[in-house]
Order: C-alpha cells, then sequence, then structure tokens
C-alpha cells in the first residue's frame, strides 16, 4: 500500500502534458501530415510560442520573422517539431526535482531524454520503426526520483550506508528505508496519469525487468538497455541503480551486435547534443 505522503505528492504534480501525448500519438501514423501536427499544437500557447521564439532565433538564421505555427512548422520541418514538444513538453517536470537524487535537476532532464532518445535508435535498430509508447516510457522511466527526492533528505545517509557497507542495491536500501523504490512509485504516477499499461510495467520494471510476472517485457529491457547506455556514457541523472543483469546478455536478447551497440551510442550523443541545443535555444530566449 501507497503511504499517504508519497500520494499527495503524487496528485501535486502537474498532469502529463496533453499536447506531448497528441504529438507521440500522431507520429505513430507514418503519413501524418504537417497540417495534423499544426492541428494538434495550435491550441498549446507555451508550445507555440516556443517553436515561434525557436524560429527566429539566430540558431536557425531565418530571414524573414516567422509569425504563425503554420509558416514554422514547414520551416523547421517535422522532426524539429517533434523533438521541440518532447523536449519542452517534459522538461518542466524535472526543473523542480532537486536535493538527495539530484545533484541538479537539468541533469534528471538530460537522462530521461538521453534515454527516451536510445530507445528509439535501439528501436530503429531492433524493429526497423521508431515507437512512441517506448518514447514516453524512457522519458518518464525516473518520474519517481522527482517526488521521492522530496522526502529522502534525512534517510539519505541510512540508505548510502546499506549500500556501501551492508552490500544493498540501491533500489534494496530504498525499500528498505522508506517502503517504496523510485521505479515502483514512477508506476503509481503513471497509473494517476492514466498511461497505457504497457508504460506503467516499464517505469515501474525499468530496473528488474526480470521480475515482470505477465505482460511483454521487452519495452522495459529496452528501458533498461538504455538507461545503462546513458549511465555508462556518464549521461546520468544523481544516484541510480547499476546494472543488474549484464548488457552483454540483454544485448543478445534483442539480437543485436555488439557492434550495433556501439554505433547507437554515436547516435545517442549526437541527437542528446541536438536535442539540448534546441531546448536551450528556447530557455535562453524566453529567459533574455
Ligand atoms: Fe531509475
Ligand atoms: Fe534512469
Amino acid at each position: 500500500m501507497i503511504d499517504d505522503k508519497f500520494l499527495k505528492s503524487i496528485k501535486n504534480l502537474p498532469p502529463f502534458p496533453a499536447t506531448v501525448q497528441k504529438v507521440s500519438a500522431l507520429i505513430s501514423d507514418p503519413d501524418f501530415s504537417m497540417m495534423d501536427l499544426v492541428g494538434v499544437i495550435e491550441y498549446d500557447q507555451a508550445i507555440t510560442a516556443n517553436i515561434l521564439k525557436m524560429c527566429n532565433s539566430a540558431y536557425f538564421g531565418v530571414r524573414h520573422k516567422i509569425s504563425n505555427l503554420r509558416q514554422a512548422v514547414s520551416y523547421l520541418g517535422r522532426e524539429n517539431i517533434v523533438r521541440v514538444v518532447n523536449a519542452a513538453g517534459t522538461s518542466r517536470y524535472y526543473k523542480k526535482a532537486e536535493g538527495y537524487y539530484i545533484d541538479e535537476a537539468a541533469k534528471l532532464w538530460e537522462h530521461s531524454v538521453g534515454v527516451a532518445l536510445m530507445t528509439q535508435i535501439l528501436s530503429r535498430k531492433i524493429y526497423g520503426r521508431e515507437d512512441n509508447k517506448l518514447f514516453t516510457a524512457g522519458l518518464l522511466h525516473d518520474i519517481g526520483k522527482v517526488v521521492l527526492g522530496e522526502f529522502v533528505h534525512e534517510s539519505f545517509q541510512e540508505i548510502m550506508g546499506l549500500v556501501t557497507d551492508h552490500g544493498y542495491s540501491f533500489l534494496e536500501a530504498e525499500e528498505e528505508v522508506i517502503g517504496i523504490n523510485h521505479a515502483q512509485l514512477g508506476g503509481e504516477i503513471a497509473v494517476l496519469w492514466k498511461f497505457p499499461r504497457e508504460i506503467r510495467d516499464a517505469i515501474a520494471y525499468h530496473h528488474r525487468p526480470d521480475l515482470m510476472e505477465e505482460g511483454d517485457d521487452a519495452i522495459p529491457w529496452l528501458i533498461y538497455l538504455s538507461d545503462q547506455a546513458c549511465l555508462m556514457m556518464g549521461i546520468g541523472g544523481g544516484v541510480d541503480g547499476l546494472a543488474y543483469r549484464g548488457l552483454g546478455e540483454v544485448i543478445d536478447k534483442f539480437n543485436l551486435r555488439q557492434k550495433d551497440f556501439e554505433e547507437s551510442i554515436v547516435l545517442l550523443l549526437k541527437d542528446l547534443e541536438k536535442a539540448k541545443e534546441l531546448v536551450d535555444l528556447v530557455e535562453s530566449e524566453s529567459k533574455g
């Protein structure tokens, strides 16, 4: 049973942005049009404003001022627009995260975007296509940390002690000291946000997909693999569980070759740079 104080905190989280959800659903249809995209975004003033700011920034070097969403979408292209919507739409969740788990909120956001992007790179290699459920699950896999981070200040030393002196994993130490780990808590948040079961499971089992008793475990394993790849590359979001299962074994599970995995990491670093650039741009412009 989930503790009351956690439940309250979960309820205080802003609702998951509908625009991000709608855009995710739209892009799963390979024939979606520019106009479909405009139709979904134009109701979200904040995201529309950000897109216009971005278009008119020096980064894109546009000659004439772009003043409406339709022009912006055709100028930036579908891919850039989708990236901006996803990145800008989720960054605010992680802005409030600080404290025990997270040395910097920006790092948790970067880690989450990194995991989301990596799931898409792997999905293209394994299934030949992208998968928006995986992307969303990747973005939100550590959302439990945002809530848990508020409560574990006093328990931090105790958790660290169990890990360093008694051989506990971080997840076990969380469970022992506070009764729930960040993955389980994230699963509860996904239930409250009415996400489909696959997304909830992927979040709840992202450190231990082997414990899943029913349902398809491919999504949790892909989140696991992407998470570990990011941790390996130093794209971390604070204290978290290290590999439970050897990466080689998981790579084999998806019939990937070591070479595919290494290529994926190179692509990830490029994609993450791009995503960061776009969001930094939006944020620095809105401050200035
Ligand atoms: Fe985690
Ligand atoms: Fe993570």
